[in-house]
């Protein structure tokens, strides 16, 4: 947080035509979240959420909703005249706030959060009336151009649909990121008129205002331009999602995390991942999720809003979504817990076993081909090959319970709702409606039939006739 106070505005009122979309453009995605939670994620690292302010527009109240919950404030611009018309129907809200305003797009995610805190720092140590940023670049066409006056001093910003061809033929771009003086900024926000070809309230404008009223306005050079791009279509979307993905996974690999070809994996911006875990290729891991130390995500495994703690090894191509797994569990390859399991230390679930609103007790083993759903199975029980709680009679849901140290023989039906005692067998291949109590044995299936001699008693007689 910077010491002298800061209020940041977002402007988030476009539309975004070139996204050919029916949503607007800052509720469109890329590393993990909405352009507009990036945005405002980077503003709240530079200054208290009662000092950012959203200009919302089009789909107003979807955009809202967005970010609804992390405090900031938010301004309707109900008819989008142009960037400096959202800033002159701010004024009634903002212009009691003192110290700095830093202004910046709902559609530039990859934005950071140091970079903003440098444009407030020249501001500070510069004492004009506002700070740009500006970059280099070999063909800025579609940004504004950075006019300078003889002493090289900044004058004013020209639109590219202004220009002159000499102002056009200017390589400093504007990147659209301000740091002003709020109470000069306030003071004359309302000189901004509308006189260019596309009749819109250009912010950009304000520079040239406040250096005719006598102001110093300085541009501080960016390295990276990169860092200011705008999002305008699905194209441009798709490369802000890799970079802000590049950026995700070297953070985690400087913080002790092994990640195989990390250009084909994709972890969404809040996962946590602890040290000397390997993520190998083309896994996802996405959501609110946290990996613990020590474990292993196999290679095309998907974790969504899920917590796995320590030492945990998922095998290859298993799914785990809303579930909580403890220490040591083994999990895979091709497993799916589907929906809120919680699976307790040191479990094994093993190939082609589903689990749905399971809680799986410690060291309890599924090790192949089970549907375990609505169903708590104790400590230490051993769940067969095949078996299936079968917890859907076409109506409701209802619950299987299983005791401590129980075995469920392989291919058996447990018809739900459904109590199996501690240390009970079932038989394998049995069709259970009945409760199990503890230590007992159930068996439900037919009892085996033997006629000894007949299949040479059949073979015989097939070769007789031909
Ligand atoms: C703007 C700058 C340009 C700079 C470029 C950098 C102006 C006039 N020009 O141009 O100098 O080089 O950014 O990317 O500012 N918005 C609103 N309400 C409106 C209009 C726009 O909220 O009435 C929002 C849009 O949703 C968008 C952002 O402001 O997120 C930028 O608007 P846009 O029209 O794209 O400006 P640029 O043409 O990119
Ligand atoms: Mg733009």
């Amino acid at each position: 947080m910077m010491e002298t106070p800061v209020t940041v505005v977002i402007l988030a009122a476009g539309l975004g035509t070139r996204m050919m979309s029916r949503k607007a453009k800052v509720l469109h995605r890329a590393g993990g979240q909405t352009l507009v939670e990036h945005v405002v994620d980077t503003a709240l690292e530079l200054t208290a959420p009662e000092r950012v302010f959203v200009v919302v527009g089009h789909q107003a109240e979807a955009v809202r909703q967005a970010v609804a919950g992390r405090g900031v404030g938010f301004i309707e611009q109900k008819e989008q005249k142009g960037t400096g018309h959202a800033l002159m129907v701010s004024r009634d809200a903002l212009a009691h706030l003192d110290g700095f305003l830093v202004v910046f797009y709902g559609d530039g995610p990859l934005m950071q959060s140091a970079t903003l805190r440098r444009l407030v720092e020249a501001e500070m140590a510069g004492g004009g009336a506002g700070v740009l940023l500006a970059a280099e670049m070999d063909d800025p066409t579609g940004y504004g151009r950075v006019i300078r006056d003889a002493e090289g001093r900044v004058k004013e910003v020209v639109e590219q649909k202004s220009g002159t061809p000499d102002q056009l033929a200017i390589r400093e771009a504007n990147m659209g990121i301000y740091c002003y003086r709020a109470d000069l900024f306030w003071k004359h926000v309302d000189e901004i008129v509308p006189d260019n070809p596309a009749k819109e309230y250009y912010l950009t404008d304000m520079v040239g205002i406040l250096t005719r009223a006598g102001h110093r306005m300085d541009a501080l050079r960016m390295d990276d331009p990169a860092e200011a791009l705008g999002i305008n279509d699905r194209a441009e979307l798709a490369v802000v999602d890799r970079i802000l993905r590049e950026r995700k996974v070297r953070e985690l690999m400087l913080s002790g995390v092994t990640i195989e070809k990390p250009e084909t994996v994709t972890i969404d911006k809040h996962v946590r991942i602890g040290m000397d875990t390997v993520i190998e290729p083309f896994t996802q891991i996405l959501g609110a999720s946290t990996i613990g130390e020590n474990c292993r995500v196999g290679a095309c495994s998907i974790v969504r809003d899920s917590e796995i703690e320590d030492d945990v090894e998922i095998f290859p191509f298993t799914i785990v979504n809303t579930s909580h797994v403890e220490r040591g569990v083994n999990c895979g390859p091709f497993a799916r817990l589907r929906m809120e399991n919680y699976v307790e230390a040191g479990a094994h679930i093993g190939n082609f076993v589903e689990l749905k609103k399971t809680r799986l007790g410690a060291g309890a083993k599924a090790n192949h081909l089970a549907y375990l759903g609505d169903s708590q199975i104790g400590a230490k029980t051993n769940i067969g090959a095949g078996t299936i709680t079968c917890n859907y009679d076409g109506f409701h849901k209802h619950q299987t319970q299983i005791g401590e140290g129980a075995f469920i023989g392989s291919n058996s039906t447990l018809v739900a709702p459904l109590e199996i005692g501690a240390g009970a067998y079932v038989a394998a291949g049995s069709v259970i409606t009945d409760p199990v109590p503890a230590d007992a044995l159930a068996l439900g299936r037919a009892r085996q039939s033997l006629k000894e001699g007949w299949a040479a008693k059949r073979r015989a007689l097939g070769k007789k006739k031909s």
